[in-house]
C-alpha cells in the first residue's frame, strides 16, 4: 500500500474547503446531503469546517455493474431526505470516477426544488469520467489508481483509515475487479 494523501493533508484541505463552502453560503438556508455510505467521513469532517448554520441528509445509492462496461444501474434510497424545496443544496461524495452516480444523484435530487444544487467530492480521479459531469468543489485531484481510507471502500473494508492510500496489485490480487457494492 502506498500512501497518497496523508491525514494531516486531508485535514487541512478540508478546512480550507469549509471556508470556502462557508463563504459561498453565508446568509443561505444550506442543506449538505451526503451519499452513504463513502461520504461519511469527510462530511463529518467538512460540515465542522463549514462556519454557517446548515442541515443535512443522506442518500443511499448501490450501483450494480454488469460485465459489459456500459451496464450500471443505479438503486437509491431516499428515506433520510429532508425536505429540499427552496434549500441550497450541496450535494457531498467520496470520489468522482465515471461520473454516473452522481449524474444521477443530482438529477434526481434537482426534481425536489431546491434553490440552489451543487456537488462537491473529496477526490476528482483524473481521466476515468464517462458522462459529461464534473463537481462544483473538490478537494483534490487524484490519479486514475484504486484508492482507499477516510470513507472509501474495498469490499466494504479500509474506510476507518485516516489517510487515503493506493491498493496496488500486490495488496489485493483481486483488484482487477470493481468493488463489491453497496458502497
Ligand atoms: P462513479 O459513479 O463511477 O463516479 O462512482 C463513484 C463511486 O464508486 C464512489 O462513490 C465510490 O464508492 C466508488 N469508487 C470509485 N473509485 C473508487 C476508488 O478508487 N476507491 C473506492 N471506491 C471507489
Ligand atoms: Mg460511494
Amino acid at each position: 500500500m502506498k500512501q497518497l494523501l496523508s491525514a494531516d493533508q486531508i485535514s487541512r484541505r478540508v478546512a480550507e474547503l469549509g471556508t470556502q463552502l462557508a463563504a459561498d453560503y453565508r446568509g443561505r438556508p444550506l442543506t449538505v446531503v451526503g451519499v452513504l455510505s463513502g461520504s461519511v467521513v469527510f462530511l463529518a469532517d467538512l460540515i465542522r469546517c463549514i462556519d454557517v448554520p446548515h442541515q443535512i441528509g443522506f442518500v443511499e445509492a448501490s450501483s450494480y455493474r454488469g460485465r459489459t462496461t456500459t451496464g450500471s444501474e443505479l438503486t437509491v434510497s431516499v428515506d433520510r431526505l429532508p425536505d429540499l424545496t427552496g434549500r441550497d443544496v450541496l450535494l457531498i461524495d467520496d470520489i468522482l470516477d465515471t461520473g454516473r452516480t452522481l449524474a444521477s444523484l443530482k438529477a434526481l435530487l434537482a426534481a425536489r426544488h431546491p434553490a440552489s444544487l451543487r456537488t462537491a467530492v473529496l477526490l476528482w480521479k483524473d481521466g476515468t469520467q464517462q458522462v459529461d459531469f464534473m463537481a462544483d468543489y473538490h478537494a483534490f485531484r487524484i490519479p486514475n489508481a484504486f484508492v482507499v481510507g477516510y470513507g472509501l471502500d474495498y469490499n466494504n473494508d479500509y474506510r476507518h483509515r485516516p489517510d487515503i492510500v493506493i491498493l496496488e496489485p500486490q495488496d489485493l490480487p483481486s483488484i482487477g475487479l470493481r468493488p463489491s457494492r453497496p458502497d
